[in-house]
């Protein structure tokens, strides 16, 4: 992107962004998720740091408050309502942990109480003698709005503190003073509750299942039907939504000098207040990883929206000593779980082909992360999709992965247009074969003419992985399949721009797994000619032929270093040359002759060529590597322990040749347990017949 590029960028994101959060803070309306949101914020910052003379002072970065509205009656917060500093990663939170360190100073180990981070409404509740007499939003954290009728509604506010036992309180560590002091502020002051009022995703679906039928308006999610419900101006509408309100503090509770968050969080409970079970005291950093995990994997199970973990430090001594950074204190965080929709651009889209033939759109991405994975395809689906997303390559997009469910495109943002938009077109011909494409009658599907078109790419990228070819670990023929599936490859060449993060995405792929494919690639990447001629799978070109074409031409005087090197050699021979190889008949040299001129073929040679594969180099052989030049031998029988190809491997290593019939030509019969007619006919024509054992030693091969 050059700088103007980057400008027109930054302006569109800035408008764009302006208006979401016009909409979600004041509105309480929301077009698009959060995620989304915080992905184009993103964007804009990271644009903003690389262009900082386009950082304006209207732009969204430099703001982060909401405004209170005006139709509720102000309420000041004191303390003030605080935010939270966000850390996505193991490595933000071990940052966030040195820098506490740093300023404790003293080496003591930290422990930490974990909650869940809810995506509700922050509410502060005011007690006064134990009665509930307001309730405020946040608002800008300095000053919200009075809410109280509304947050009566909620059954799980309590309209008086309940009075804990004196037995309850020894329980969670209160000492006598401590429990005389807590007993008359109840009684005779004032106590502050903070939490978050929302909505459940059980009552959310009721509530929208109501308005659908009654052909109201739905909610968009269960914050947006908590914050319309708590900013409504009658309570009643407020009563029939059935919020809810969980506890995370209790405000100014400095005199009762609780030494730890969690008795603050217990004691929260025994005054009547809802907590959720599931909060956690953690010993170190290690547990709070653990924590996060389980419940970015798990909050499917969650009554409400959770969209991260909230860790504090436990010892309510220190908090004091951290202090407070701008919006937040330094001793709590907010540990986000990875975002389940993103932005990002789309730069491509490429057909697929599956089993039957059907032709899939895939959306080439600009890498991004989501679901905790980094995505770079997805499935656009059909054309119809296509044309209800009014989707275009280039345009700025948002995509969703939640939980284990295949990403997809949610959404265009055609407000980020800016005129290189380009529509995507229903192709002519098949992509992989080149065959006519039609569209199924009454159906949305293309469809390649040409039945074998799938079953024919799939077993020739298999050949090419395949022991005998390429020998690429971890390339089977179902990763093969899965690889095209996902329109990642569609010939051979495609196999060597495959990235980590392309791969990750894929079912039964890890980070390990997807790394050791890579390398598995790229180890391979300097090819045995022999092999690659076989592995190109030319028609009638088996093992032995490439083996015969790689010595012939590495005869020629030119020498032979890469593939176009490969190809210019091939079509300066003259189909009589090939036919006049030793073993080469008329059909077969017709094929190869063929091959190195068919357009397509070319093709995929210079992508290759492109994509970095080269020929391995011959090293010069001693006495011992060509023992065996000249000589032609047939395997027959079992060889137990020691696997035909390395028998044959072996046999090529030391110069040797392998046919499939014995003739007064062989040299060598190597026969194994139950020989068939192959050993017989040796035996007839007088051939040598090496048992296994001896075939090993005169190849030091162990059996
Ligand atoms: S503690 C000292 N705990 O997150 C910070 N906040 O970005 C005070 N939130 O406005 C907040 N769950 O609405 C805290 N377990 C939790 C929370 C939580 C959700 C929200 C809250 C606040 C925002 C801070």
């Amino acid at each position: 992107m050059n700088k103007q590029e980057a400008k027109n960028r930054i302006e569109k994101l800035k408008k764009e962004i302006n208006h979401h959060r016009y909409l979600y803070h004041v509105l309480d309306r929301q077009e698009i998720s959060e995620g989304a949101l915080d992905s184009l914020k993103n964007e804009l910052f990271k644009l903003e740091q690389e262009y900082p003379e386009f950082i304006a002072a209207d732009s969204p970065t430099q703001r982060v408050e909401g405004k209170p509205l005006d139709k509720f009656g102000k309420v000041a917060h004191e303390p003030p309502m605080l935010s939270l500093f966000d850390a996505f990663s193991a490595q933000d939170m071990s940052d966030w942990e040195n820098r506490a360190k740093r300023i404790i100073k003293a080496q003591i180990a930290l422990d930490y109480y974990c909650e869940l981070k809810f995506d509700g409404l922050a509410m502060s509740l005011h007690y006064e003698k134990g009665i509930f007499t307001q309730g405020a939003t946040r608002g800008n954290g300095k000053v919200g709005e009075d809410v109280t009728n509304n947050l009566k509604t909620i059954e799980s506010i309590p309209l008086s503190l309940r009075i804990p036992h004196k037995e309850e309180l020894k329980k969670i560590g209160f000492d006598l003073g401590q429990i005389n002091k807590l007993l008359s502020a109840i009684k005779s002051g004032e106590i502050i509750i903070r939490g978050e009022a929302l909505m459940t995703k059980k009552v959310f679906n009721e509530l929208n299942k109501k308005y659908e039928k009654a052909g109201k308006k739905v909610l968009a999610n269960p914050r947006n039907g908590a914050a319309g419900s708590i900013r409504q101006l009658d309570s009643k509408i407020t009563a029939e939504r059935k919020l809810d309100f969980y506890v995370y503090g209790i405000a100014g509770a400095d005199d009762l000098k609780l030494q730890t968050h969690e008795q603050e969080i217990k004691l929260a409970k025994l005054l009547g207040l809802k907590i959720l079970e599931g909060n956690k005291y953690c010993k170190n950093l290690d547990e709070v990883n653990k924590f996060h995990r389980y419940w970015e994997e798990n909050r499917a199970k969650l009554l409400m929206e959770v969209d991260g973990v909230v860790i504090k430090v436990n010892n309510l001594s220190l908090w004091s000593v951290l202090g407070i950074v701008g919006k937040g204190p330094r001793y709590a965080i907010a540990y986000k779980f990875a975002a389940e929709q993103v932005t990002t651009v789309l730069k491509d889209a490429v057909w697929q082909i599956g089993r039957t033939g059907t032709l899939t759109p895939i959306g080439v991405l600009e890498p991004v992360r989501v679901g905790g994975v980094t995505v770079s395809h997805v499935t656009l689906h059909n054309m119809d999709e296509i044309e209800r997303l009014d989707l275009k390559i280039n345009d700025t997009i948002i995509i969703e992965r939640a939980g284990d469910v295949i990403p997809k495109v949610v959404q265009v943002l055609p407000k980020m247009r800016v005129g290189n938009e380009k529509e995507i077109l229903i192709p002519k011909n098949c992509p992989i074969c080149g065959s006519r494409v039609e569209r199924i009658l009454g159906e949305v599907a293309l469809r390649c003419t040409n039945k074998n078109c799938y079953a024919v790419t799939l077993r020739r990228l298999s050949h090419w992985t395949s022991k005998a070819a390429m020998d690429i670990e971890g390339l089977g023929p179902k990763v093969v399949e899965q690889l095209v599936k996902a329109g990642l490859v569609s010939d051979i060449a495609d196999f060597y721009s495959l990235s980590e993060d392309d791969l990750k995405p894929l079912e039964r792929f890890a980070d390990k797994s997807a790394e050791n494919l890579v390398k598995a690639i790229a180890a391979k990447k300097e090819l045995d000619l022999a092999r690659f001629i076989y592995g190109l799978g030319i028609r009638h070109v088996g093992e032995e032929t490439a083996l015969l074409l790689a010595e012939r031409i590495r005869n020629q005087e030119s020498e032979i270093r890469n593939l176009f090197d490969v190809l210019k050699m091939f079509q300066s021979i003259k189909l009589e040359q090939l036919e006049e190889i030793e073993d080469i008949g008329p059909i077969v040299a017709k094929s190869i002759y063929d091959w190195f001129r068919d357009k397509k073929d070319v093709e995929l040679l210079k992508k290759l060529e492109k994509n970095g594969v080269l020929i391995a180099q011959h090293a010069t052989r001693n006495t011992q590597q060509s023992k065996f030049i000249g000589k032609t031998f047939v395997l027959t029988g079992a060889l137990s322990d020691l696997t035909r190809n390395e028998a044959k491997a072996k046999i090529r290593e030391l110069g040797g040749k392998i046919s499939s019939t014995v003739s007064k030509n062989t040299d060598f019969v190597v026969a194994g347990e139950n020989p068939g007619s192959k050993y017989d006919k040796a035996i007839e024509l007088g051939v040598k017949v090496l048992s296994k054992e001896e075939f090993s030693k005169i190849t030091n091969l162990q059996v």
